[in-house]
């Protein structure tokens, strides 16, 4: 596997995090200051991020003593959902939920394939972490009109989003994806 080429479509550190903790599956004993040495732009998101993974994996070691063989697909939602601010009028269960759809977990969501697993855009889609918004003011009800409706026509962007991403998506759905939107926008996770 060529990790160069591939690190140019995933999220590095995504990859990194899934390194690290494969080593520490295989029994090893990798230290974080390694990997901020070898990644000074990522060492503030790695201190951060690798911890609570340790935390995880620990707490599951825990649980089920049976070796922990899931892949790191936990990542985003660790990263995320542990300081996301809830938009007024939403509830956490629904900016929960709408991770779901957006990652593709729930409801056939879309969102993830052209914004990224992390919201931080793709060729196919620009970034909604920047709460820097092309085409609503950035509210809950602008942002979820934009998703109903789509990008048809998009400024800086080759494609098109189609209405909801293309996979049509109920109105608690369409509210809770909102959310998820939103948070993602005014977390500082960056
Ligand atoms: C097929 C690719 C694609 C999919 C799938 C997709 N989008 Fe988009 N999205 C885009 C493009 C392209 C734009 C417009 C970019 C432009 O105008 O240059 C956009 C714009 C947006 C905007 C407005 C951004 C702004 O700056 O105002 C939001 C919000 C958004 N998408 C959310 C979502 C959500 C939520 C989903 C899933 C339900 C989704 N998108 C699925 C490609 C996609």
């Amino acid at each position: 596997m060529n990790l160069e080429q591939e690190s140019s479509e995933r999220d590095p550190l995504e990859q990194i995090a899934e390194l690290f903790l494969a080593r520490r599956r295989a029994g090893e004993n990798p230290a974080l200051s390694d990997y901020e040495r070898q990644h000074p732009d990522l060492a503030a998101d790695i201190r951060d991020l690798f911890p609570a993974l340790l935390m995880m994996e620990e707490g599951r070691a825990c649980v089920d003593k049976a070796p922990a063989a899931a892949p790191a697909a936990g990542v985003d939602t660790v990263r995320r959902s542990a300081r996301l601010q809830v938009p007024p009028g939403a509830s956490p269960e629904q900016v929960t939920r709408g991770e779901r759809i957006y990652l593709g977990q729930a409801s056939n969501g879309t969102c993830a394939g052209c914004h990224g697993s992390n919201a931080l855009g793709t060729p196919q889609g620009p970034p909604l972490d920047r709460n820097h918004w092309m085409w609503s003011d950035g509210s809950l009800a602008g942002i979820s009109d934009i998703i109903q409706k789509g990008v048809l026509k998009p400024r800086r962007y080759q494609g098109i989003m189609p209405p909801y991403g293309g996979s049509p998506l109920s109105k608690e759905d369409l509210a809770a994806v909102t959310a998820y939107v939103w948070a993602v926008a005014h977390s500082d996770d960056r």
